[in-house]
């Protein structure tokens, strides 16, 4: 059984309401799935929510709610959010799933029995709405706490601790290394600065369940739960050991069920935001390591979107709601417009103008253009029937093609549509020059027209295989308008020639209508 392509986003806080930050890690992930499947891999796609903690357990308290019942509530809605993103997801996890909890307590148990655990009291001071232990340089220069930490107690309590910091050096060297294990290269040049400026702290994995119930129990201390993250990282493995991989039964001392054929660990790709980077390239690699389990191949870190400058935040008003976006301007254009205007790696800014002139630059003129053009004077010209192959662009749109493949391989989808785009312009450009309309008027001319459209829909062809992973729907609309049989998410459609002497096209019907300029 060959490994699947692993692919995985951050799991949400089912608390939080979904937003701009949430659909682009979605999408993304998305969009480096499907570039796979196309390309001829098999992928195992994951997603998936956050349940467990502090303040889950708080706000279904103030709804007068069990916190299972607030979790299946957001769960539906979390769940149809990424219905309308049109995710090509294998799996979703919720970390309140029993198949992800008996996972977690499987590696509590074995990093309890290799001991990696120990139990200890601490004194100090204790934010409940952070949930986080304050240390003397939290405190003001005057002594006291800051209002962001809330009400601060002062604690004495025990709980269990990972032995994180012996293996400090270990990761260094494993970065060091591993120069693809944390991308892009400022962030595994973060990472590996923390690491060799401060020295690492050992984990409190642990909270009294008298303080937090709302959790998976340690199953060799039933007075406490397990602390958030020690649970919701686990969820890239826990999902693959419940489908029986033997690569994540191993480090746990599970067999693999009997004719188990999935392959799916290690990851090849966590993606993730900046702000989460310290868990996932700090603590999941050593939880790992610990348990002797093979490391994810890169944890792939995205910016943060912002709206008009100013940091996205339900308090202020200042957000952009993905679904209200995508009802007035349809899915292809959302996943198309955040894909194309942010790398994975610098931070964004969505402006509704940025937006809408995109759509009708690219999307509208380009793309949108282009086809309606080729299919409209194909059908005008030539009854809709495709002439005899040419191949006078041929050698731009395979190199053109090859160009945009590289760069799904590297994970870089923007790189993918600006490469794709050299081809909508290059078509673009054909027509002005070649001037179809002026070649039918003179029947001397008959055999370069014939060139001329076969090469302005062949184009098309080829540019629906290689937007796909980005606008699945899109793509299966270009082949539907030229009827060609074989599917758009499969690469090996991209080769030039496709499309046979004698071929009949179906009618034009524009892809993304013109929108008005005009600001609102
Ligand atoms: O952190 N722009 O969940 P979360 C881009 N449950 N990305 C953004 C963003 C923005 N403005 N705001 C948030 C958690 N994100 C944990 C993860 S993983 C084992 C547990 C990204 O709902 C953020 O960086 O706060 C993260 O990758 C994801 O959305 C979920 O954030
Ligand atoms: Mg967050």
């Amino acid at each position: 059984m060959d490994k699947r392509f692993y692919i995985t986003t951050a799991i949400d806080y089912v608390n939080g309401a979904p937003h701009l930050g949430h659909a682009y890690e979605k999408v993304v992930a998305d969009v480096i799935a499907r570039a796979r499947r196309s390309l001829g891999q098999s992928v195992f796609f994951l997603t998936g929510l956050d349940e467990h903690g502090q303040k889950v357990q708080q706000a279904a308290h103030d709804l007068g709610q069990s916190p299972q019942a607030y979790c299946d509530d957001l769960a539906v809605q979390w769940s149809s959010f990424v219905q309308s993103l049109g995710l090509s997801h294998d799996d979703f996890v919720r970390t309140t799933d029993a198949r992800h909890q008996h996972i977690v307590v499987a590696l509590l148990n074995r990093l309890h029995a290799t001991g990696h655990f120990y139990k200890s009291a601490y004194r100090g001071f204790y934010s409940v709405k952070e949930e986080t232990f304050l240390t003397e340089k939290d405190r003001n220069p005057d002594g006291s706490w800051d209002p962001q930490w809330g009400v601060v107690q002062e604690l004495v309590e025990e709980n269990w601790y990972f032995k994180l910091g012996e293996h400090q050096s270990w990761l260094v060297e494993y970065l060091e290394k591993n120069p693809e294990f944390v991308q892009p290269t400022n962030r595994r040049n973060e990472v590996l600065g923390f690491l060799r400026s401060q020295k690492l702290e050992d984990l409190c994995i642990s909270r009294p369940s008298s303080r937090l119930s709302w959790g998976i129990p340690l199953p060799f201390d039933p007075g406490y739960v397990t602390y958030v993250w020690f649970d919701a990282l686990v969820n890239y493995f826990s999902i693959p050991a419940a489908l029986g991989d033997p690569a994540a039964l191993a480090p746990l001392g599970s067999p693999a069920p009997a004719g188990s054929s999935l392959s799916v660990w290690p990851a090849d790709i966590h993606l993730i935001g900046k702000d989460i980077l310290k868990f996932h390239a700090v603590y999941w690699p050593i939880m790992l390591h610990a348990l002797g389990a093979p490391l994810p191949k890169t944890i792939l870190v995205h910016g943060w979107w912002q709206k008009d400058g100013a940091k996205l935040s339900k308090s202020t008003g200042n957000v952009v709601d993905p679904l209200a976006i995508i009802g007035e301007w349809g899915l292809d254009a959302f996943r198309y417009y955040v894909v194309r205007e942010l790398g994975i790696g610098p931070d964004g800014n969505w402006t509704d103008d940025g937006f809408r002139v995109r759509y009708n630059s690219e999307l509208a003129n380009g793309l949108g253009n282009l086809l309606n053009r080729a299919v409209n004077m194909l059908n005008k010209y030539r009854a809709g029937v495709v002439p005899s192959p040419s191949r006078t662009l041929a050698a731009e749109a395979t190199a053109v093609v090859e160009k945009t493949r590289a760069c799904y391989l590297a994970n870089d989808p923007q790189g993918a549509l600006i490469a794709a785009w050299e081809l909508v312009n290059r078509a673009n450009l054909f027509v002005e020059e070649t001037k179809p309309f002026h070649l039918a008027k003179d029947p001397a001319q008959s055999e370069l027209l014939d060139s001329v459209l076969y090469n302005l829909v062949e184009s098309c062809r080829i540019l629906a295989v290689l937007v796909q992973p980005v606008m699945p729907a899109t793509a299966d609309k270009i082949f539907a308008q030229l009827k060609v049989c074989g599917e758009a998410s499969d690469w090996k459609q991209s080769a030039w020639g496709g499309l046979a002497q004698g071929h009949q096209v179906g009618a034009p019907i524009p892809l993304f209508p013109r929108k008005d300029l005009a600001p609102k």
